[in-house]
């Protein structure tokens, strides 16, 4: 543990470990053993949290990174529980993608009392205190939002009725994946969302919420947009099974590039994706070791993303690592 170390000594033991040959192995400075880290993920609802989750673990191993991981089952007080957790084992630096945007503060000013660097993965959160965390690994959600309404206005010629399916209500993607949607349409007055409603980016409710809008709208339906690839997959589900033909009848674009919606994307079943890197193993660890090390860290580490769509899905769909 290195609570209770100087800046100063800790970057002196780094100098060792250095020498040693242990420094970015996660061995703690002066290679006192490995480094433990907390890992407070949100659940298991997607393809996505699933690669996330495994990216983390197997970066983990790797690096001989003694990890301490909690599945939260989409609940913000599990995670929270699981901080406190992590806190009074005294672990090096904790890690958590947090399930909604608001409510951590308390257990976060714990993790600083403590002098445990937090590091977020993948969604941010809302405080007045930025120092009550090191830094957030995450890719825009807003301009994945534009990214996605952007292809559908150039698709549809700026004219199309949209349903909406959102991810959890609260958390940073579905907030921010809404608002870079709702502001690009906003420069196209023949685009309308005609309804909207979360499905916790689960592919189950994805298909439950499409039969419902199905339900309401019928044929007035011309295009899904969906917060992530599962609920995507579910609404192709509710259309086919309405007799309609997902990909034609209605267009379809979503967000996270999984497998799975290329695979879909090369049957003509989807039209687009925007790729969400969830392999943020590699760059969490690099990051907890140069804090751990004293080193300054950008608050927000971004991921880059891109659209894919059927014209480019077959070429990529053998390269994709998740
Ligand atoms: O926070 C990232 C989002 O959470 C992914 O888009 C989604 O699939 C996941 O559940």
């Amino acid at each position: 543990m290195l609570k209770g170390m100087t800046r100063r000594a800790v970057l002196g033991a780094m100098g060792v470990g250095v020498l040693l040959g242990l420094a970015g192995a996660g061995v703690q400075p002066g290679g006192k053993g490995p480094i433990t880290v907390g890992f407070s993920q949100v659940g298991a609802e997607s393809a996505w949290r699933t690669a996330e989750t495994k990216s983390i673990k197997d970066e983990a191993a790797e690096r001989g990174v003694e990890l301490k991981f909690a599945d939260a089952q989409g609940k913000q007080a599990n995670q929270i529980r699981a901080v406190r957790s992590f806190i009074n084992q005294r672990v090096d630096a904790i890690i958590i993608a947090p399930v909604v945007e608001t409510g951590w503060e308390p257990v976060l000013r714990e993790a600083k009392r403590a002098k445990i660097p937090v590091v977020l993965v993948d969604r941010g959160i809302k405080t007045s205190d930025e120092s009550l965390y090191a830094t957030l690994i995450a890719s825009d959600f807003v301009e994945e939002g534009r990214m996605a309404a952007a292809w559908l206005a150039e698709k549809t010629g700026g004219a199309c009725r949209i349903v909406e399916l959102q991810g959890t209500t609260g958390a940073a993607p579905a907030i921010d994946r809404q608002k870079g949607f709702a502001e690009v349409i906003a420069e196209h007055p023949g685009m309308e969302v005609i309804k909207s409603q979360p499905a916790d980016f689960e592919r189950a409710k994805g298909k439950a919420v499409m039969q419902a809008f199905i339900k309401a709208e019928g044929e007035r339906i011309d295009a899904v947009y969906a917060h992530n690839d599962d609920m995507a997959l579910g609404a192709i589900q509710a259309l086919e099974e309405a007799g309609l033909k997902p990909g034609e009848d209605v267009l379809i674009v979503s967000v996270d590039g999984v497998k799975e919606a290329f695979a879909a994307m090369v049957e003509g079943k989807l039209n687009a994706t925007v790729e969400c890197n969830p392999l943020l193993g590699p760059i969490a660890f690099d990051t907890i070791e140069k804090i751990l090390a004293g080193e300054e860290v950008p608050k927000f580490i971004k991921q880059e993303d891109r659209l894919f769509d059927r014209s480019t899905a077959a070429e990529a769909i053998g390269s994709r690592e998740y």
